[in-house]
């Protein structure tokens, strides 16, 4: 592969957005969404990424795997702590098996709101798609907030309440023509009859999962986080936040204006503040057309059942080009239960949470605090007192996941816990959804690895489901969406040393602690050693 060389500058920028005048946002190169990085299979790329914000911030390559270099990761405090102002690092992407879209953000407090962008990573050199198109397009679904994001989530942590959530859904930066002060300036597109497009989605979303849809055209899915996909043909998609769908479409209607809808499952009945965002998919040419174009009918925001019945068609290629390589000989089986609970307010304050507690979230009844240096550097430096390795493979028996609420009686505990695998082992971990709190869906995320999904259902996970697995070709993603009450059973060989976060996409859920840390350890040949970190690491105190 190439060596490829980026420059990111982090910094304000003032903005023009929903009639409001006056804000500035942190962005990378001045620019929402953020810029593209385009690259090959098999490339490396350099970003030097140069912080002249006003707090530290770091960047995280999602569905990258990094093979042996975490480093670069950047997960702030668990890779590495943040870039600080007036500063830069010189990050290194290794791209190695990745094919697809994949996507960059920042990964520091609720910074990612604004500063995220594509990492397209196109076949080889000499390769081809296993699929045909005529042209490409990306497409960065987001949320617009009125106030500083960071400021949201600090105040949120603070009393422990529910954080301001978005005021509308963004495409491409411009929520659409349901919102009269972005009409003019919504996505917008012409496409030529006969023609097939690629469209490259990123879900960048905060907090929502979305349906979309493009109104009378069939779209077929090919790929979804950085790897190929069995052609899915589908009037709607269903992506969550931290996924990547690669979509083809084939201009084949009557020609005339279509909307391109980009709608919310919240999987609750709470009231939404938001409209669905809104694009226009228009033919070239001379024809008579309504002036309103036609919507795609895409399922209710609560509907669960849609929701689930798109994800579990999906399939990798599994071709010759590009085989499955699902785990077969589990030697470490995990299960997660995945939820939503309540802390006790500390005395002496106001909690702003449910019947005054402070919202919490947990991952087998942990719910995780970040330390003040990274667990990067404290675990390859030998710095002990960091975090502890307790982690628990199985969740503790106060759960039941029957949907028993009442049985909450218990806060999480709030620590820093790790959860150690050794080289090489092929790991089974079954996410298990509780009752507790809002249960809503949970788009688990992993990084270091991509996964294979070889099972997922309702309720809870049974051991007769262990027959019923595809072990064949399941998809293979960075993100599972674990549905709301049920579970997802993912397998991966742990070939990748390192320090690799794990949490919900869900940014709520993050920042509550629904979040844990795997430490794979090196195996015993150099070329299976965490790689030596570079000497432009950003400094840890402990005051940062
Ligand atoms: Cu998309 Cu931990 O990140
Ligand atoms: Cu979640």
């Amino acid at each position: 592969g190439k060596v490829l060389f980026y420059d990111f500058m982090v910094k304000e920028t003032p903005i023009k957005m929903l009639c409001e005048t006056n804000r500035t946002i942190l962005t990378v190169n001045g620019l929402f969404p953020g810029p593209e990085i385009r690259a090959r299979k098999g490339d490396t790329i350099y970003v030097n990424v140069t912080n002249i914000g006003s707090y530290g911030i770091t960047i995280h390559w999602h569905g990258v795997r990094q093979i042996r270099y975490p480093w670069s990761d950047g997960p702030e405090f668990i890779t590495q702590c943040p870039i600080p102002s007036n500063s830069s690092f010189l990050q290194k992407i290794i791209l190695t098996e990745e094919e697809g879209t994949l996507w960059w953000h920042a990964h520091s407090d609720w910074s990612r709101a604004t500063i995220h962008g594509p990492l397209i990573i196109m076949p080889a050199y000499g390769k081809m798609y296993p699929y045909k198109f005529d042209q490409e397009h990306t497409i960065v679904i987001a949320e617009w907030y009125t106030r500083d994001t960071k400021a949201i989530i600090d105040e949120a942590l603070e009393t422990g309440g529910d954080p301001d959530l978005s005021v509308a859904y963004t495409i491409n930066g411009q929520p659409g023509d349901t919102y009269s002060c972005s009409n003019g300036s919504a996505y917008n597109k012409t496409f030529v009859r006969g023609k097939t497009y690629l469209f490259r989605i990123i879900n960048s979303g905060m907090n929502e999962e979305m349906f979309v849809g493009i109104a009378k055209h069939n779209l077929t899915v090919v790929g979804m986080d950085g790897s190929y996909l069995k052609p899915l043909k589908t009037n709607y998609l269903m992506i969550t936040p931290g996924q990547t769908m690669d979509v083809l479409v084939t201009a084949n209607q009557t020609p005339g204006r279509y909307y391109m809808l980009f709608s919310p499952f919240v999987d609750t009945n709470a009231p939404s503040n938001k409209n669905v965002a809104r694009g226009i998919f228009q033919y070239t040419g001379n024809y008579n057309h309504s002036e309103i174009p036609v919507s795609p009918v895409l399922p209710g925001s609560t509907n669960k059942s849609d929701a689930g019945n798109f994800t579990i068609q999906l399939r990798s290629l599994n071709s010759k080009e590009h085989p499955s390589k699902v785990p077969t000989k589990i030697t470490r089986n995990i299960t997660i239960a995945v939820s939503v609970n309540q802390q006790p307010c500390p005395a002496n304050q106001t909690c702003t949470g449910p019947q005054g507690t402070m919202h919490s979230a947990s991952l087998n009844n942990i719910s995780f605090s970040a330390p003040p240096i990274s667990i990067l550097q404290a675990y390859y430096n030998n710095i002990y007192g960091v975090y502890n390795r307790t982690f628990p493979d199985q969740p503790p028996t106060l759960f039941d996941f029957t949907g028993n609420v009442s049985a909450l009686g218990e806060a999480a505990n709030v620590t820093t816990e790790v959860l150690k695998i050794d080289y090489n082992d092929e790991v089974e971990i079954r996410f298990q959804g509780t009752n507790f709190g809002a249960a809503e869906n949970h788009p688990m995320h992993l990084h270091g690895y991509s996964f294979y999904v070889v099972g997922m259902g309702d309720g809870n996970f049974s051991e007769t489901e262990i027959s019923k697995y595809n072990t064949i070709d399941p998809p293979y993603v960075n993100t599972v969406g674990l549905p709301k009450n049920g579970w997802a059973a993912i397998r991966f060989k742990a070939d990748n040393p390192g320090v690799w976060f794990m949490h919900c996409h869900l940014e709520r859920h993050s920042s509550w602690g629904m979040d844990a840390v795997l430490i794979v350890r090196d195996g015993k040949k150099k070329h299976q050693k965490v790689r030596p970190p570079p000497k432009d690491m950003p400094p840890c105190s402990v005051s940062s």
